[in-house]
């Protein structure tokens, strides 16, 4: 079976090294010695100022939203993972869905401005699959109307705009370090801002409010990782180079194999160094799609169908026109793609789509 995705497994020496030690100073978690230089890896590797490590992706985007003290209506994405619209629900607000851009996959601009009403108190907008944002037209948006910019940046580990980290736009950045990303520590997540004050709300807010032992400064929520997860995401770390390099000559290997077909790729920003984590392809129909997906399933190949559905047919939001990004939703397949897939794997994955598609 050849899955959608595989976690990268470092040299397990390496691990077997670092359990030692965490055995031997007998700290499991709550702000150990792994933990305090992963995250500084971490905030050295993005430039960041500020950097906190969480849980996962999903709690970083739930302190982000508390932390910023976001109500009413947050303008967002149809075109994410579940866990960027129910952050959102889960914190007290409302999603309001602004279309796509069918070419970037992300939120449109041109579109937000219509959307926003007297209750708006922020953009929540996913770069999606690394792909940046228009960070400088949501920027100018949200000075103009007074908003705060929250970036589900879960896919961005390694891409930069403009000669920086994708991390340090908008008041606050996401991250997800899970075991399916390409830079992960397990189940992992971070928070990244510049905002000083904002950074010690969130770091009171990882640990349930915590002010020393009997103090508390904030509402808190257990938000922390741990010495084993953070030495697994420094272990992962090292191998950084080598990680990106093989995703991009696989997604180059992608590119040649399917040259001649009327699959769409998504369009990258200008001025991006991008991380090649996902091969999205766009096919010309849902029915197209469909027969790919069942071609390369009967051979015990998944490709997944990511992101759907789309965001604005949640069962618990409110009904929103993106029909934009349901289209999207029913004809993307992601491909798979992981360390240890092979160009054998990845020749006999692209002759399936190019058999199926000419059937
Ligand atoms: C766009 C996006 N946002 C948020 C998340 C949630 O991250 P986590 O799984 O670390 O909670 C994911 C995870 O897949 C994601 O793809």
């Amino acid at each position: 079976m050849i899955p959608v995705t595989k976690p990268y497994f470092p040299d397990l020496t390496e691990i077997k090294k670092a359990l030692d030690e965490i055995w031997q100073n007998e700290w499991i978690t709550n702000n150990g010695p792994y933990f305090q230089r992963y995250e500084e890896e971490l905030r050295d590797f993005f430039s960041a100022e500020h950097l906190l490590v969480t849980t996962n992706g999903t709690i970083a985007l739930q302190i982000a939203i508390k932390a910023l003290g976001l109500t009413g209506e947050i303008i967002t994405t149809p075109f994410s993972y579940v866990a960027t619209s129910s952050a959102i629900v889960w914190e007290g607000a409302e999603p309001v869905y602004v279309d796509i851009d069918p070419e970037t996959f992300n939120i449109d601009p041109l579109k937000i401005e219509q959307a926003i009403t007297p209750k708006t108190t922020a953009i929540l907008a996913t770069h999606c699959f690394g792909n940046p944002c228009d960070v400088d037209a949501i920027a100018a948006i949200a000075q103009k109307h007074g908003l705060r910019v929250i970036y589900d940046a879960a896919h961005c580990f390694g891409t930069n705009f403009r000669g920086e980290s994708i991390m340090n736009f908008g008041d606050v950045s996401t991250l997800s370090l899970h075991a399916t990303k390409l830079i992960h520590c397990g189940e992992g997540g971070a928070i990244i801002t510049k905002d000083s004050e904002l950074n010690k709300k969130m770091w009171y807010m990882r640990n349930f409010g915590h002010d020393g032992p009997g103090r508390f400064q904030e509402v808190g929520v257990n938000g922390k990782n741990s010495e084993l997860h953070a030495a697994l995401g420094s272990v992962v770390l090292r191998d950084m180079k080598q990680i990106f390099a093989k995703r991009k000559d696989q997604s180059e290997r992608y590119d040649l194999l399917l040259q001649n077909t009327k699959l769409r790729k998504q369009r990258i920003h200008h001025s991006t160094d991008f991380n090649y984590a996902y091969y999205p392809v766009v096919f010309q129909s849902g029915e197209s799609r469909a027969r790919v997906q069942e071609a390369l399933k009967q051979q015990d190949i998944l490709a997944r169908r990511y992101f759907y559905p789309s965001l604005s047919s949640l069962p618990y939001v409110s009904d929103f026109d993106t029909p934009l990004s349901d289209a999207l939703a029913d004809t993307i397949l992601c491909l798979p793609l992981f360390h240890t897939l092979t160009d054998e794997d990845q020749q006999r994955i692209g002759g399936i789509i190019l058999g199926a598609l000419a059937a």
